[in-house]
Formats: C-alpha cells, structure tokens, sequence
C-alpha cells in the first residue's frame, strides 16, 4: 500500500512506543511525509534501530517517568526549535483475572498507558501554547469502551485515556490545539501474544474478518494530526475493522 499523501514537511512530531508495532509505522509514515520525527521508547537498542530505519531520531525513555519524558520535549523543542504533533502510543499488556493482578501489574499498566499519556501531553503544552498550535493522537482500544475478561488494569488505563482526551480537548482548543484518539486493532507482538483460539474468536468479531497490519493505522492518526483537521477535537476514532460498531 502506498504512503498517504500528507504532507508534515516543516513540523516536529513525537510517537511513543516507536520501537516497533503500530509506533514504528506511525513514525515511518510521519518521517515519510517530511517531519522531523521522534521515536520514544523504553527499549533503548530497539528505538535506535527503528530511528535509523525510518529516517528518525531516538531517545530510550520510559514514558511512565515524568523527568525523562519532560528532558525529552526540552531537548527536541530545543533541536528542532517546534513541537507539532505528539502520539501517545506506548503500552503493555499484563493481562490477568483481576483478582490475579498484584500492585506492580496495576501501577505498570496504568503507569506506562495513562500516566505516560499525561506526561508527554502535560510537558508538550508549554510549546503548543506558545505556537498556538499543538495536535495530539491517543492511543485507546475497544477494551477501553467495552472492557474485557482479564484486562481489567489495561480497561481502567484505556478508559481513563479516553475522559483524559476530552478533557485535555476541553482545555486546550482556545489555544489552537486538538486532542484526539484512536481505537486500533492491529497484527503486532501485543496479538501475537493472545492464544490461538481467543485470536480467532476475536477475529470472527471484525466485520473485516481480519487484524490489519501496523501501517494501516497511519492514515487515521495522520490525518487527526493535520492541521486541515483543525476542528475535530475530543473524538474517538475506531480504526477497527468496523469491530466498534
Ligand atoms: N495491536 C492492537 O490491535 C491494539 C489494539 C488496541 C490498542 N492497541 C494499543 O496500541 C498501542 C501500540 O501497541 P502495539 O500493538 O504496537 O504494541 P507493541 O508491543 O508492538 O509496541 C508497544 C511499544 O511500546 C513500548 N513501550 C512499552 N512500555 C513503554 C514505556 N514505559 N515507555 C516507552 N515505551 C514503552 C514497547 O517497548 C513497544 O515498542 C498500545 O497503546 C496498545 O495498547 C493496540
């Protein structure tokens, strides 16, 4: 499939959980269409990696850890002298019965999905609000709007993104900056790592009767982070297979 014709030539943008999956495309499709692109990622060797195939640049941070993720956008708003676009994209699955769920699973998966969406989002309004100008893509999932067995920490983190995307649209569209979502279902590592049976249950459930690859994902938060989209805020966006409806 050819890239999309969007044109971010001029802007800076950042993807979390680049390293790899939907992240990794996310940020070759940005690069691709002439951002100057920053892949975050806790995995320091595999960010670099991915930074120097997609034409980016890579910083290893955990996004759960405030200070790290605030030098990050102080040093990328300093090099690039912009911050455009931000995609909260990282996760991780520790998926158990919640009565399995210790302490550390519950402020792991919370921590990395709702804590590091606020973090990046927190340290990036500085700069949108001195350009005016700011898009942001969440990354939610259909367990976030629906639940499901043994993701009840994934669920909580996945819905609080979405009430944190609305509010963050409430608060910021007098400054000309958008927050949005999308809901992905994707074939990356985080599928790979769902039982066979359970996988084709859940594809059953996709009016596509597939997963999509990675890159299809693009378009959707490509074009959330236009700035021709300057009017759409506060949304969720399936970009599912038609799963949602
Ligand atoms: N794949 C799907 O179908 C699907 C469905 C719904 C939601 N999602 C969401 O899409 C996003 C991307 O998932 P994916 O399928 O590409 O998964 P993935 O496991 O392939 O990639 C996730 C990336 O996030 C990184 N990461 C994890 N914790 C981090 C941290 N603390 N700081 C920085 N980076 C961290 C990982 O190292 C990895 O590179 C996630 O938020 C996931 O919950 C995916």
């Amino acid at each position: 499939m050819g890239n999309v014709a969007f044109d971010f030539a001029g802007r800076t943008v950042v993807v979390t959980g680049s390293a790899r999956g939907i992240g990794k495309e996310l940020a070759r499709a940005y690069a691709g269409a002439g951002a100057t692109t920053y892949l975050l990622d806790f995995d320091a060797d595999a960010v670099h990696a991915a930074a120097d195939e997609v034409g980016g640049t890579g910083f290893a941070v955990d996004v759960a850890d405030s200070a790290a993720v605030a030098e990050a956008v102080n040093e990328i708003v300093s090099s690039s002298g912009r911050l455009d676009v931000v995609v909260n994209n990282a996760g991780i699955l520790r998926d158990k019965m919640l009565w399995k769920l210790t302490d550390d699973d519950w402020s792991a998966v919370l921590g990395v999905h709702l804590t590091g969406t606020f973090n990046l989002t927190r340290a990036a309004v500085p700069q949108f609000r001195e350009q005016q100008y700011g898009r942001v893509v969440n990354v939610t999932s259909y367990t976030g709007l629906h639940g499901n067995v043994g993701q009840a920490a994934y669920a909580a983190a996945k819905a609080g993104i979405i009430g944190f995307t609305k509010t963050a649209a409430k608060e910021l569209a007098g400054f000309g900056v958008t927050v949005n979502a999308i809901s992905p279902n994707a074939e990356t590592r985080m599928i790979a790592s769902i039982p066979k049976e359970k996988l084709e249950e859940l594809t059953a459930q996709i009016p596509a009767r597939r997963f999509a690859a990675p890159s299809e994902m693009a378009a959707a938060v490509q074009f959330l982070s236009t700035e021709e989209a300057g009017y759409i805020t506060g949304v969720v966006l399936p970009v599912d297979g038609g799963l949602s409806m």
